[in-house]
């Protein structure tokens, strides 16, 4: 895997291209020095969908086609920005060691597998694309708040924003599924299963780095979730899947 590909395929704005790019960027030989920097000011992104307040995203009953629809599609607009993120941790933060490029490479082409599924399924079963409903920008705000420190990086995203599609899947995977979708309830679940290893990544990287830096861990996420402004952690929690994805009995304990 290649980081300077990894940066090429962060700046590509078409959805489809981004999906093939990431996946030439971990089959390429490894060329980047380790201590390289790609800052992205900005990911590269479609001019659709468009991006509005997330107060102004409608939220629709799963009753109708158009609900489980626009669910579908923000998902899939999650996922898009999960590739994002996923490369970001690629090619911002120079000097790590290479399974940390290798693990985060994996979940970036992870995402992208996870972004094909659903917009191939928006189409197949509703008839829309991807960019066909508006959407919001919440998830690259957290990758702007953390763009200076990977310490900060790996305790906000994976840990508390990968981490709340543990606690949340479930329970749109059974709507969809109850409202006949079963196509998408089949995609969650492969979904879900990944972003515990994606967790897991998080989880692997942050206890690294407080080790490397002479953090006490619990005390480190505490002033880090406070200083960058991270969203509360709001049971009820996926105590199996997050305890699977590396989080303590008493870590988890703490957030309830
Ligand atoms: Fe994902
Ligand atoms: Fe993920």
């Amino acid at each position: 895997m290649d980081r300077a590909a990894a940066y090429a395929a962060l700046l590509e704005s078409d959805p489809q291209a981004k999906v093939e790019a990431t996946r030439a960027a971990q089959a390429a030989p490894a060329r980047t020095d380790a201590d390289a920097v790609f800052a992205a000011a900005a990911p590269g992104r479609p001019a659709a969908p468009v991006l509005v307040h997330p107060a102004k995203v409608a939220r629709r009953g799963l009753g109708s086609a158009a609900g489980r629809a626009a669910l579908v599609h923000a998902i899939a607009h999650i996922e898009f920005n999960a590739i994002n993120l996923a490369l970001d941790a690629v090619c911002r933060f120079g000097g790590m060691p290479a399974d940390y490029y290798a693990d985060w490479m994996r979940v970036a082409v992870e995402e992208a597998h996870h972004f094909s599924l659903l917009a191939a399924h928006l189409r197949a079963a509703y008839g829309r694309a991807y960019g066909d409903f508006p959407a919001h920008d919440g998830l690259w705000e957290m990758a702007r708040k953390t763009a200076d420190d990977v310490l900060a990086r790996m305790a906000l995203v994976p840990r508390i924003l990968e981490a709340r599609g543990l606690d949340v899947t479930p329970a749109l995977r059974d709507g969809l599924a109850a409202h006949g979708d079963a196509d998408a309830a089949r995609i969650l679940d492969i979904i879900l299963a990944d972003e515990i290893g994606h967790v897991a990544v998080g989880n692997r990287w942050f206890h690294h780095l407080c080790a490397a830096r002479g953090l006490d861990a619990p005390a480190a996420f505490a002033q880090l979730c406070a200083a960058r402004g991270a969203p509360p952690v709001r049971p009820p929690l996926n105590t199996a899947a997050r305890l699977a994805a590396g989080f303590s009995a008493a870590e988890l304990a703490g957030f309830s």
